[in-house]
């Protein structure tokens, strides 16, 4: 058989196993894996080195329309650039849906964004801000049936929040067509209020917006999700999870029996409030994401949740916001009260580094673990699996060979178009030294060499996971 590409000698992890083989590619997909294969037009000696399945950020946002002046920093050029040399090989971002607006002219405006700009791979989730009954009973379906098959539903942001009445018109239709409902859960009236008073006392500061949304009112969020995912009875996925409250919802939800899945994201683990600033400094700016970061008992508890199977998915949540912008954290160039300071922090090209190093080579996770969270649940929950997500033949040869060495991480030398990252400074233990998308290499340790426009649109089947790993029907 004519082979494009033999990795050889490879030590390949999947969520499932570890083993030696060589991995035979040929237009880009695995046609063989095994020892000794024949020569390949291309060979690469992964010799000593763990390989796993390309990543799949299946929480991150790129060019998606913001109110002015915000204006996010990466386009799908610069945004899948950076996951690629970060060992991202899929990245599902979001349409979203302004209110008032149809969701099928979001679709297509999201598409002309994405234009041929991608060097990965990619897929969309839909986020839905205004399910009227022309959005409700037919364009959602319809999207659902051409590979749209998640959406994201907020419980709070003005501009993009459900009520409970609407939150369970958009479960019905997830349960009758069997598509994922990712849910941002947070109380917008206690955000609301608690914002007000602090604003009244004059607490302007990025760090109050830790303040302004404690975990009781993520707690309160996620309970009331859950709820109404049951009174549907309907599967959810609770996003980017912060702490103790919201995971022990999700463990009783679980008790229980509900299908309750659960994202978290690194800045869970390895930011906290103090990120924010311990004084009035404007520059925890940077920090400020929604739900914000904890304390480090709190980052104990998300890891715990990572180890024993609480958590489905690890997401980057990358929303790429310019620090120094006047369309970024200081909008319109001023120091602005916490409220009015875009959410969001970068992370596409740190996630999979992050969790390799501080996960697997620090004994926290399996790598096994490691690739359930970071491709392989991913890929099932949203409909993309064996095609991605695994090391398998018939599966897209995108992987990462991982290069144990140690790295810090400066802004500098990361690839988005985002002014700073919130890890500036951190050692990590090791850095993918090579990614392969579709067999080619788009990363090769030191610079990206894939180009625009290599990556393809994914439409995306039906969701096939429950709580814990395990396929729908078993
Ligand atoms: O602060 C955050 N997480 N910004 C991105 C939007 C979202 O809610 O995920
Ligand atoms: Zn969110
Ligand atoms: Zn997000």
């Amino acid at each position: 058989m004519d082979l494009d590409l033999v990795v050889r000698n490879a030590r390949i992890a999947t969520a499932g196993d570890v083993f030696d083989a060589d991995i035979g590619v040929r237009d880009g997909r695995i046609v063989l894996l095994g020892e000794g294969l024949p020569a390949g037009a291309r060979e690469i000696d992964a010799a000593g080195r763990t390989v796993t399945p390309g990543g799949i950020d299946s929480h991150c946002h790129l060019d998606q329309p913001m109110p002015p002046p915000a204006r996010m920093a990466d386009d799908f050029e610069s945004g899948t650039r950076s996951a690629a040399c970060g060992g991202t090989t899929t990245v599902i971002p979001f349409a979203a849906q302004a209110k008032g607006q149809s969701l099928r002219e979001a679709v297509d405006d999201y598409h002309r964004r994405a234009g041929n700009k991608a060097a990965i791979d990619y897929a969309f989730h839909l986020i839905v801000s205004d399910p009227a009954p022309s959005v409700a009973q037919e364009e959602l379906p319809a999207l659902i049936s051409e590979g749209y098959t998640s959406f994201k539903i907020y419980m709070t942001y003005d501009d993009l929040k459900l009520d409970d009445r609407q939150v369970l018109d958009v479960l019905s239709v997830a349960r009758e067509h069997g598509a994922m409902t990712m849910v941002h859960a947070e109380n917008a009236d206690c955000i609301g209020w608690l914002t007000e008073r602090l604003l009244a006392a004059g607490k302007r500061a990025p760090r109050y917006h830790a303040a302004s949304r404690p975990m009781l009112v993520e707690r309160e969020a996620t309970h009331r999700a859950i709820a109404l995912s049951e009174l549907v009875d309907v599967p959810i996925l609770i996003v980017h999870v912060s702490g103790r409250e919201a995971v022990e919802q999700i463990r009783w939800a679980r008790g229980r029996g509900l299908p309750i899945l659960a994202e978290t994201c690194p800045q869970y683990l390895f930011l906290s409030a103090e990120d924010l600033g311990i004084d009035d400094d404007y520059q925890g700016a940077r920090c400020v994401c929604s739900p914000p970061p904890r304390d480090r008992a709190n980052q104990q508890v998300i890891w715990d949740g990572l180890r024993d199977d609480l958590f489905t998915v690890l997401s980057s949540d990358h929303a790429p916001f310019n620090y120094d912008d006047p369309a970024g954290k200081r909008p319109e160039g001023e120091e602005v009260s916490f409220d009015r300071i875009p959410n969001g922090i970068p992370g596409l090209e740190t996630r999979m580094p992050l969790l390799y190093s501080e996960g697997v080579l620090e004994g926290r996770i399996s790598v096994n673990r490691f690739v359930a969270l970071t491709a392989t649940h991913a890929a099932r929950l949203y409909g993309l699996y064996p095609r991605k997500g695994t090391i398998a033949v018939g599966s897209d040869a995108d992987l990462v060979i991982w290069d144990e060495r140690a790295v810090t991480i400066e802004n500098a030398r990361l690839h988005h178009a985002v002014d700073y990252t919130p890890y500036e400074g951190r050692t990590l233990r090791a850095w993918p030294g090579m990614t392969l998308s579709r067999g080619e290499v788009v990363w090769d340790g030191e610079k990206f060499t894939g180009r625009a426009g290599h990556g393809r649109f994914l439409r995306c089947d039906l969701p096939s996971l429950l709580p814990g790993g395990g396929p729908v029907g078993t």
